[in-house]
């Protein structure tokens, strides 16, 4: 099945394919007469809004189910929800806390012989549907993004994962920068880095304990929350430990000249970014956001395409 548990899912060929997708008119009658089904075990307003309209703009119906309802391996086991849902609904999303829930969900689907993908709308290890609208927005703003600098400032978090690997296959040049204690390990790094030498298409990625090291000439600086959903009780601690990894006017100079500022949403102003950096000129996070539907079009017509 063409499922989405993370942006390496998707080949070459599959990544260009979600894109393509994304911005042509939309396919209207792909999910005509047929239900989607978007199973939330923690908050949103991106992720659920965008998603339900790409579904309407696929002609199909989304049916979203809060995780308490349901009660993933409370109230039966998370591959009994699964198959229910599947049996009446074309595709499966769902934002759960743990990863494992999605290909465990993928696997019963498929042992019973259901047809319906699973797509990850942000799980504690990635965020892929977000990192394909980061790129429509970066294509948008920029044009060829290879060669480009991508400079992710703060938590080495789901959202950093997913974007460093959608930045690898666009070919750039990607840089993280961490404190101490919230960076990826050597082992994922070079788990990244021989992904990008896999695919071929020339991007690097690398780490660094310093914001303004990896701002200097970025095209794109992204930043997320320091503390993301389910690790408010670390609150203080990261608040503590993120100081001086603010994305704020005097990292955006350090930029490249026609630099975009990036943020998933939602922002914190005055944590991981300043106020005057996300509401002033470079910032696209609105544009972005808008992309959430251009993206969830895409990623919805390829998981239902014939021979995908
Ligand atoms: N960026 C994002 O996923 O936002 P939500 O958590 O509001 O869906
Ligand atoms: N890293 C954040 C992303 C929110 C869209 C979280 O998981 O809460």
């Amino acid at each position: 099945m063409p499922d989405l548990f993370d942006i390496d899912d998707l080949d070459p060929a599959a990544w260009e394919r979600v894109l393509r997708l994304a911005l042509d008119d939309p396919p209207q009658k792909r999910l005509a007469g047929q239900g989607v089904a978007l199973l939330f075990e923690k908050p949103s307003a991106r992720t659920r809004n965008s998603t339900e309209m790409a579904v309407v703009d696929l002609g199909g119906h989304p049916v979203y189910i809060q995780g308490s309802e349901v009660g993933l391996d409370v109230r039966e086991t998370a591959e009994d929800v699964a198959r229910t849902l599947a049996c009446y609904h074309r595709v499966l999303c769902a934002r759960v806390f743990d990863h494992r829930l999605l290909p465990r969900m993928a696997a019963a689907l498929s042992r019973s012989g259901f047809e319906a993908p699973v797509v990850n709308l942000l799980s504690d290890t990635a965020h892929p549907c977000q990192a394909v609208a980061d790129v429509v927005t970066m294509r948008e703003a920029l044009g060829r993004l290879d060669g480009r600098v991508l400079t992710y400032v703060g938590d080495a978090n789901n959202m950093a994962r997913s974007l460093a690997k959608a930045g690898l296959l666009e070919g750039m040049e990607v840089r993280i920068a961490s404190p101490a204690g919230y960076a990826f390990p050597a082992e994922e790094l070079a788990a990244l880095q021989a992904f990008a030498d896999q695919l071929g298409r020339g991007g690097t990625v690398q780490l660094s304990d310093d914001p303004s090291q990896v701002a200097k000439d970025a095209a794109v600086l992204y930043t997320d929350v320091w503390t993301s959903m389910g690790q408010e009780a670390e609150r203080a601690r990261r608040l503590a430990a993120f100081e001086g990894f603010t994305v704020d006017d005097d990292l955006v100079d350090q930029a490249a000249d026609d630099a975009i500022v990036l943020h998933c949403l939602p922002a914190h102003r005055g944590e991981e970014i300043s106020d005057s950096v996300l509401e002033g000129p470079r910032s696209l996070v609105w544009r972005q956001a808008a992309h959430r539907r251009t993206a969830m079009r895409g990623i919805l017509a390829w998981a239902t395409e014939d021979g995908a």
